[in-house]
Order: C-alpha cells, then structure tokens, then sequence
C-alpha cells in the first residue's frame, strides 16, 4: 500500500503575535531549526512516496525550509485545517493509499511513533486512525468525543461545551485516513463552527455517518504532541528538544557539564569523551571529534573540530580546527578559517579568512584577515593585518617560521619570507624575503638629562595657572 504525507504548514500563528507579514509560525525556529523541518524529518523515515507541504500564510519563509524533502502545495487563503488538505487534491485525490496528516507546528513527534501509528492503522483496518494523547491540561486542543470505545467525533475548544471541555483525550493533530475517502469526505465540509472554518476533525464525523470504522491511537508520552501555538509553547518545546538531543549525546559517551545552559543543534555530531562545559551553543553544521575540552561559554556555527583541542570562551563560526590546539579565552573567528594542528590562539583575537599553519601561536591581541600563515610562526602581541583599503581586500602571505615582532602593522597585499623576523612595532608594505630581518620604525634618540627639563616646564605652568 503506498504511503503517502500531508503536512499542515499554511496557517497564520496568530497566536505567536507577529507583526511581521512575511514570518510564517513553522519557520520559528528551536535550536536553529525551524518547526517544521522538525516534523518532515520525523517523517522522512517511514518510506512515504511523497510528503506534500501546504504553505500560505509566510510561504516564501517555509518554502525553502521544505523544498528539498517535500512536494510544495500553495493554500493562498486560510479557511482552515479541512481546507489545508483538499489543496493536496490535485497531487492525491483518487489514490489507493493511506496518508498520514501531521501539522507543522508539532515538533516533538517521533518517527517511532509516526510508525507504531503506521502499525496501529494496518492492523485495526481502520480507515482513520487519529493520533490522541492524554493531557493534565488539555485546553486548546480538540477533545475526542467516543460512544462505546469509538471516536464519533472531535469538538474543537472554541465548540466544546462544558462537559466536553473536561475530556482530557485530545487529538494530537496526526491522523492516517483511508486516502481515496478522505479526500471525498473534504468536499461535504462545511464552516458551519465557531471559528468560520473548514475544519478537518469534521472528516471524523462524516466517516462515522458512512460507517467507518475510526480509532484513536494514544501516545505514550503526550509531550511528543504538543502544538507550538505561542512564544511560550515553543519555549516549552525548545526545552524538551534540548533535553533529547543532550541525553542521547550523554548516553554515546559526551560529558555535558550542564545540560541547562548548553544548546546543542540537531545534527551537530560529537565524538566521545568530549566535555562539553557550561554556557555552550553549537549550531549548523558543527562537529566535534573525540577528547576536545568545549567552553565554558563557546559560541561555535559551521565548525568543525578534529580531537584532543581546548577551545575556552570563543566564538567561532565557519571554521576547521585540527587537533590539539589551545584556542581562547575570547578568540573569534569568522568567514572561512582554518586552523591547523598544535596551533595556538589566546586571549582577544580576531581571525578571518585566513588560514593558520602547524605550529603556529598568536598569543594575543591581533586582527588576522585574509591571509595565509604558514608553519611554526609566531605572531606578536597586537599584530594587525591591514587588508582593507577602504574599499578593496588584499591578502597577505605569511611563510613558515616567520617571527612578527610585537604591535606590528602588515599592510596587505605583502609576502613575508619564511624565516623572516620583523621587528616590534614595524608598519611593514614591502615584501620580506625569506630570512631578512625587516624594521620598518622610526630610530629612535635619547636627549640627555631632558625628561627632568619637562617635568620642571610642566610644574611652573601649572603655578601659573594658579
Ligand atoms: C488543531 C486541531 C485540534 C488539535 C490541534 C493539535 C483542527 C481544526 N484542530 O488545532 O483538534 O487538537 O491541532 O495541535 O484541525 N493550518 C493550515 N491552514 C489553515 C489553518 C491551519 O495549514 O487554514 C495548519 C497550521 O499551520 C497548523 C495546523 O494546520 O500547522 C493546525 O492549525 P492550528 O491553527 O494550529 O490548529 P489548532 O488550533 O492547534
Ligand atoms: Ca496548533
């Protein structure tokens, strides 16, 4: 039987309260991902012959963050959720399948469980089985209506009546629906309800008219059903993520020194006996390899780091970063680095575009941009590489074993040689050749005995002011 999935993406999110037009509520993100990515990736396990998006409401938002895995559809208006699936009509009406229909702003939901919903349907031959879970709380959600162990229908919150507001079974908002006979049932919807919609929980009732058999599935852990409707609920949510994601990491052998206030991205991979130390976020495309010592408080985006480093206080993004390195406290990197083996980089400096050579050390206190650093060099105390002109960069080369002399200015385009030693305090803007000594300063001159003649100068001004 082909599989086939909806997923319920067109909505407004009124309840985020946004002003913003062109934000829809799925590309909120947890952890750097948007909501709705979550729930396709959720999906993208269980063999479906295609995943269908709607998007309306922000669509040019959504539409990249789904394109890739999914089949775009446009709901240019919002009648609601019934009216969401009848716009996968052209692309599924008349198929012999099962279609599973998930909401976009559902990001705890599992692909274990997407399945067992999977297992639940076949085995029941249900043509609807509807994905419920059991809250303390239910308010908001749709409550499941049964006579005599079936679902007759759902009643949304604004359309509950008082008895029907205390059913704490609700729907969780997924369902698997006999394909062909879903999409019959979407043409005799109406917005006969509170709310002025096409509500798809209303298929349950038609369903039920025409003899149906419909069943309800419940969760094990309601968590994984809760609905991002607001700020605080997508709070709520971002915690639960970041829960999962830093046990199953704990679990494979990472030490997290405090999982709280470490705020690890999906997809990001650490190799064992990484510690993780407080204060730490990895985002994008970041990963780790083995006996690393991360943070406290490291900002990392788009890094990838080999093993054995200590790497305190930075933040680093597009970045590589060999191995047993000692980098920080404060160093930042930026815009395509490359940090090779048993550098090292202290306190407050700034990298960018720029490559850094085996071996290499720059202590402290230097702006590194668009450059090439070779092997075994030492970079000074407050060494800047001038690389802008005020309008275009230039690059500069800096050769194995070079020496640069402390609160040097190298103003690119220049080659310093390998070997080559610049003394402290050069502005340098000739090419160095390899070995040569460059000093690039102002002699200096002592005056005999004058600083006393200063200070005596400086004593009767101020007598005089008085
Ligand atoms: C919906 C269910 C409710 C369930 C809850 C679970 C309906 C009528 N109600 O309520 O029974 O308990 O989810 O989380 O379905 N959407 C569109 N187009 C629209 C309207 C909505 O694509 O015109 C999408 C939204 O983007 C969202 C999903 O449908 O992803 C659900 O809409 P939402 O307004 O969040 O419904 P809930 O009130 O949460
Ligand atoms: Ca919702």
């Amino acid at each position: 039987m082909d599989k086939y999935a909806i997923i319920l993406a067109a909505g407004k999110g009124s309840r985020m309260k946004s002003k913003r037009e062109d934000i829809s509520k799925v590309s909120f993100p947890i952890l750097g991902q948007p909501l709705v990515k979550y729930v396709v990736e959720a999906l993208k396990p269980l063999f479906l012959k295609e995943i269908i998006a709607v998007i309306g409401f922000g669509g040019a938002t959504s539409e990249p963050i789904v394109k890739a895995d999914c089949k775009v559809v446009w709901q240019r208006e919002q009648k609601g959720s019934g009216h969401a699936v009848m716009m996968a009509a052209p692309i599924l009406e008349g198929k012999e399948g099962e279609t599973i229909v998930c909401c976009g702003d559902t990001p705890l939901l599992t692909s274990e469980t997407l399945a067992s919903l999977f297992v639940e349907h076949e085995n029941s031959k249900n043509a609807l089985t509807i994905m419920t879970s059991i809250l303390e709380d239910p308010f908001g959600y749709g409550r499941i209506v049964k006579k005599g162990g079936n679902v007759i229908k759902i009643v949304e919150q604004k359309d509950a009546d008082e008895k029907e507001k205390e059913i704490q079974e609700v729907n969780a908002g997924v369902y698997i629906f006999d394909n062909k006979e879903l999409f019959k049932a979407l043409k005799h919807l109406t917005t006969n309800n509170a709310a002025g919609e096409y509500y798809l929980t209303d298929v349950i009732g038609i369903f039920v008219k025409k003899g149906f058999k419909v069943g309800s599935f419940a969760v094990k852990d309601a968590k994984e059903t809760y609905g991002v409707n607001d700020r605080y609920q997508l709070a709520l949510a971002g915690k639960i993520i970041q829960n999962r994601i830093n046990k199953a990491l704990m679990v494979s052998g990472v030490t997290i020194e405090d999982p709280d206030t470490t705020y690890i991205a999906p997809g990001v991979t650490i190799g064992q006996d990484t510690i993780i130390r407080p204060g730490t976020f990895l985002f994008g495309n970041t990963h780790l390899g083995e006996g690393n010592l991360i943070g406290p408080n490291c900002y990392f985006q788009n890094v990838v780091v080999g093993n054995n480093n200590e790497i305190i206080y930075s933040h680093l993004v597009d970045t590589k970063v060999g191995n047993a390195t000692i980098l920080g406290p404060y160093l930042r990197t930026r815009k395509n680095v490359i940090i090779h083996d048993r550098v090292h980089i202290g306190n407050f400096n700034e990298i960018k575009n720029t490559e850094f050579g085996e071996g290499s050390k720059a202590a402290h206190l230097s702006y590194l941009g668009d450059s090439a650093i070779g092997n075994d060099v030492n970079i000074g105390c407050g060494t800047i590489i001038a690389n802008y002109d005020g309008i275009n960069k230039f690059h500069t080369d800096i050769k194995d074993k070079a020496f640069i002399g402390s609160g040097s200015t190298i103003i690119s385009p220049v080659i310093i040689g390998e070997g080559a030693f610049i003394a402290a305090g050069s502005t340098i803007n000739k090419n160095v050749p390899a070995d040569d000594m460059a000093i690039a300063r102002q002699r200096q001159e002592n005056k005999k005995g004058y600083a006393k003649v200063l200070h005596e100068k400086a004593l009767t001004k101020t007598q005089l002011k008085k």
